[in-house]
Formats: structure tokens, sequence, C-alpha cells
């Protein structure tokens, strides 16, 4: 039997991606731009396995429970992806064992709640692109794997980097050149620091799949953030080159809010953020307001969580006023990093 195991982290857009111009391939309406945690926090873990002898077809858990796996599904599409490229390298090589015919078995599990707008769709197909493509020993680059990861949920195909991340929209309608790419490596910057405040750990009622379609299908509010979202891809990598956080987190609060917005514009609308979350924005803004500058920026996806980006030196001072929306736990944070502590009480982080 061969086997590999791979942890991928989570990855938290600054602008967010919402919304497909082809459902099939995942093709988004606008270029998006996120952070990738580090490993140590938030993060999926993914063990894949092939052998002669398992019964026909492929199977999955994801954490101890079986998912269906359909052929012309979302997993099913980016394992045929990639067993097509093992094939490519078995043809080269025929001394290679012939994984690529053999059934496989994946175990995944994430160390952080599932489908609750903390992105494990993100790092759950990234760690399953990045698994199998260890278990095949394929030569493809990141960027290559990263139009895989990107049928299986937009946002995973971020996650195959570190650090400041693009993914490229792209024009071509096969979707070769809608791909990921780093826009600065974590080093860059090892100042910025990610503050993820679990608000709720339940859920959410509507999957960021059927929301992103519904904002297409009824928004035209959507059609004016299209417009304004090129700008801020320029303008957002000119501040993460100039480590310049004042723009980085004014853009970042004014998409995260454009994208809330967008669904509160979708009919009938989604509501992700809740009273908490909404308590989080006025007291970030009052802390930047009564500090004079930018010193954290909130964002949050499709869920009530808050992730606040904020430079180390200002740790502290954005903890002061956090905690108060979390007085049992016991916060703190780590370089480019989570505060993982804010998890519900129980919660199993390692
Ligand atoms: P989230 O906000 O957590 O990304 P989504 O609605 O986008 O929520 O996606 C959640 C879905 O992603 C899950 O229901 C599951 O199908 C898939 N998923 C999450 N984690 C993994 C994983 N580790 N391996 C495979 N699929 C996963
Ligand atoms: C709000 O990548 O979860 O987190 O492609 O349908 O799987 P699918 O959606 P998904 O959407 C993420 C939306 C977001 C913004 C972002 O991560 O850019
Ligand atoms: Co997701």
């Amino acid at each position: 039997m061969y086997e590999a195991t791979v942890s991928a982290p989570v990855n938290i857009a600054c602008i967010k991606y919402w919304g497909k111009r082809n459902t099939k391939l995942i093709l988004p309406t606008n270029s998006s731009l996120s952070v990738t945690l580090d490993q140590d926090h938030l993060r999926s873990t993914t063990t894949s396995r092939a052998d002669e002898s398992f019964e026909k077809g492929d199977r999955l858990w994801l954490n101890g429970k079986e998912e269906t796996v359909k052929e012309d599904g979302r997993l099913g599409v980016c394992i045929k992806e990639l067993r097509n490229w093992r094939k490519v390298e078995e043809d080269k090589d025929g001394s290679l064992p012939k994984l690529s015919k053999w059934p496989l078995r994946i175990a995944s599990y994430n160390n952080f709640p599932t489908a609750a707008g903390l992105a494990s769709s993100a790092s759950g197909l990234a760690a399953l692109v990045a698994s199998l493509s260890k278990l095949y020993s394929l030569p493809q680059t990141p960027s290559q794997l990263s139009l895989i990861a990107r049928q299986g949920s937009g946002s995973a195909c971020r996650s195959l980097f570190g650090g400041f991340v693009a993914w490229r929209e792209g024009s071509n309608e096969d979707g070769s050149d809608s791909l990921a790419e780093e826009v600065a490596p974590q080093g860059h910057w090892p100042e910025m620091h990610a503050l993820i405040c679990v608000v709720s750990d339940a859920k959410k009622g509507t999957s960021s799949t059927s929301g992103m379609q519904r904002t297409v299908e009824t928004s035209t509010l959507l059609q004016h953030r299209l417009k304004i979202v090129p700008g801020r891809m320029e303008e957002i990598s000119k501040a993460i080159k100039d480590r310049d956080f004042q723009k980085f987190g004014e853009i970042t609060m004014k998409d995260s809010n454009s994208f809330h917005s967008v669904c509160l514009d979708t009919s009938p609308p989604i509501f992700y953020l809740n009273d908490v979350s909404k308590s989080i924005i006025a007291s970030i803004e009052e802390l930047n307001r009564s500090s004079g500058e930018i010193v954290a920026a909130y964002t949050f996806d499709a869920g009530p969580n808050a992730v606040i980006y904020a430079l180390e030196k200002n740790i502290p001072k954005v903890l002061g006023v956090i905690t108060k929306f979390f007085p049992t736990s016991e916060e703190n944070s780590d370089p480019f990093g989570t505060a993982a502590e804010a998890l519900p009480e129980g919660y199993n982080t390692n």
C-alpha cells in the first residue's frame, strides 16, 4: 500500500471571492487576495492511500464520517485530474507502480469547525490535492496544482501557497489561467498577525456555494462591486509590498463590508453577520478612531466569525478590546497565527 499525509492551513481573504462565472469549472467573477495562516493553527490534515486490493471505487471520510465521492462531483473531479497526471508519469516511466489504476481511501480531519465560515473548504480541498500530489509524486508546481484545487472549492487554490496570495480570475474559457500565485511570502511581513475570533462554531445556514450563486442571479449591487475590485487588487498588492498597514487595513475592511452588502442585496437576503459580529466591527472602528490610525482590520467570511489583522506591536491593544466578547477565554496571539484559544471551550485544537 502507498500512503501520503499532508496538512494545509486555512487562508482568509482580504479581497473576497464571491461569485462564479462558470460553476462547473469554478471560474470566479473577480480576482481575490488572501493571507494564508500558519500551519500551527487552523488546518486540515489529509491521508490518502492507494492499494491494488481495495474494493473498486474511491472513498473519503471527513472528520470520521464518510462523504459520498461522486465521479462528476467536486471531489471526484479533483481525484480524476490528479489521477490523469499520475497516468502521464506512469506512461513516461514504465517502472513506476500503476497507482493510477488503484482505488483510493482518503481520510481528512479539520482541527477547527467545519462549514462554519472559517474556510474549511479552502484548507480541506488544498490538503486533499496536496496529499494526492504527494502520493502520486507529481512534478506539477503549486500554481498548476491550484488549477485542480480551484475545482474542488474556489478558495482552496489560495491555500497551496503561504503568505500573501492572489487568485487571478483569468480570461481563458477553459480556466487554464485561473490560478493562484504568491504576492509576497510570509517572511516579507512577519509583523502581521491574524486573530481568529470564533463567535459561533455552528454550520452556516447558507453554504458559500449556494449563497454566491444566489448573489450572481439576483444582486444588482454585485455588478458595481465587480467594477471596484480590480482597483482594490492593485492597491492592496502595493500596500503589502510597501508593508503599509494603513492602506492594507482600509481596503480589507472596505472589501469585507462590500461583500456583506452584496449578500444583503441578494434575494432572499443572506445574513452572515450576527449582533456579536456587528459589535466587533463597531469596537474595532472605535479603536481605530481613538488611536488616530488603523491599528486593526476586521474581515468576515461567509459566517459570523471575525478575523482581525493587526501588527504585532498593536496586538495587546486589540486584545484589550476583543476580550470583552470572549470573557471566558484567555486570548493571545502568535506570529502570523491565530488566537486558537478563542475557539469554543472543549474544542481540541491539536
Ligand atoms: P467553509 O466556510 O468552512 O469553507 P463551505 O460551505 O465553503 O464552508 O464548505 C464546507 C464544505 O467543504 C464541507 O461541507 C465539506 O464538503 C468540504 N470540506 C471541508 N473540510 C474538508 C476536508 N478536510 N476535506 C474534504 N472536504 C472538506
Ligand atoms: C466568503 O471557496 O467556500 O470565504 O468555490 O463554492 O467552494 P466554493 O466557495 P468557497 O467561497 C469562499 C467565499 C469567502 C471569500 C473568500 O474566501 O475569498
Ligand atoms: Co468555503
